[in-house]
């Protein structure tokens, strides 16, 4: 891994409209880049915007305001053959389940050949080739070329999703849940698979989980949304000792006996009807009166830790490793996150 940054995201805005004429502002501000091989884990709760994240950093959506850079240019409002050349070629995505992703009617082998034919890559025995090569790669027998995605396992078809995202020899991968749909034995195995992939082609992976554990495993940094912003940036292994902001500090709670939790009080607010301020202080435990007027900005409290928060570090545990600290903070009544 090295310092150099492959892409990155700054200001970065989404809104969708909602039925009532009203905006749901999926994303709201948000910066972050990525190193060249680097494993950058996204976690948040659900409809904290994650996915809406990814699919601008792929330019699938554009955003409202904002910029996103990929290899040292400005991709944000490029279309049609410069997408295609500078984006499309160079990021690919994981999804959760390739068994959505993939054509059920489409042979595995011109699954994994169309990205090359779209792109006018070789000609169709270098295409059989490069298939067979990547197949080999990803751990899938070549003879595998000729079925159809329902005669594969589950954790077959991801790794054939995983080969697809290769194709065209990309800089960054786009991870979204890629492992939340297959057993825990098969998941190791994909996680395995992926972090080979990285060591061996320099690849980047933005890794978007719930899996608090597997985001220790394999990522580098952590970055932390709630509600469309990033809340807390850091190297992980620091994060998950200590979170500094209230939101992180109660999701790696979350990994602890019952005893240490801390809980945050009330629902996720919904995404149209934001809180004023901080988007965390209605369940925040140490929230004060700034914190409804002023929205506090993501600033580096040391270096490499961003961290949006009045008071960063007020209600941090002391960490999934330290067990032996009590919470900083009396546990709450009313455990509703789920
Ligand atoms: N096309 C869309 N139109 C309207 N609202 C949308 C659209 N896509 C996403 N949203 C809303 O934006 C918010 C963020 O959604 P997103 O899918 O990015 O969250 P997420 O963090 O990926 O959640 P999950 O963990 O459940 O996958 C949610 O409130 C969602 O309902
Ligand atoms: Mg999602």
């Amino acid at each position: 891994m090295t310092n150099e940054k492959v892409a990155g995201v700054d200001g970065l805005v989404k809104d969708f409209r909602v039925p009532g004429g009203r905006t749901l502002r999926a994303v709201d501000g948000v910066s972050l880049s990525i190193g060249r091989g680097e494993t950058l884990g996204l976690v948040g709760e659900s409809g904290s915007g994650k996915s809406t994240l990814a699919r601008l950093m792929i330019r699938l959506e554009r955003p409202t305001a904002g910029r996103i850079e990929f290899e040292g240019a400005d991709i944000t409002g490029l279309r049609g053959a410069a997408l295609r050349r500078r984006v499309r070629r160079r990021m690919a995505m994981v999804f959760q389940s390739a068994s959505t992703s993939l054509n059920p009617y489409q042979r595995i082998g011109d699954a994994l050949a169309e990205p090359l034919r779209t792109h006018r890559a070789g000609d169709a025995a270098s295409r059989r080739t490069s298939v067979a090569a990547m197949m080999e790669r990803v751990g899938l027998d070549p003879s595998f070329a000729g079925r159809y995605p329902h005669e594969l396992s589950g954790g077959q078809r991801q790794r054939v999703g995983i080969a697809r995202a290769l194709m065209l020899d990309p800089s960054l991968i786009i991870a979204d849940e890629p492992t939340a749909s297959l057993d825990v034995s098969v998941q190791a195995q994909v996680v395995n698979l992926l972090q080979d992939l990285q060591g061996d082609l320099g690849l980047s992976y933005l890794f978007i989980t719930h899996d608090l554990g597997l985001v220790r495993h394999l990522a580098h940094r952590v970055a932390v949304m709630y509600l469309g912003r990033v809340v807390e940036v850091g190297d992980t292994a620091r994060l998950f000792a200590e979170p500094l902001h209230p939101y992180a500090a109660t999701l790696v709670s979350m990994r602890r006996d019952a005893e240490h939790r801390i809980v945050p009080s009330g629902d996720i607010p919904s995404p149209v009807d934001r809180p004023s301020g901080c988007v965390f202080r209605s369940r925040c435990p140490i929230a004060r009166d700034r914190c409804a007027t002023d929205v506090p900005p993501l600033q580096e409290t040391a270096p490499g830790r961003l961290v949006a928060c009045h008071y960063p570090g007020d209600l941090s545990p002391g960490g999934a490793d330290a067990h032996a600290h009590a919470p900083a903070a009396p546990p709450l009544a009313a455990p509703t996150l789920t």
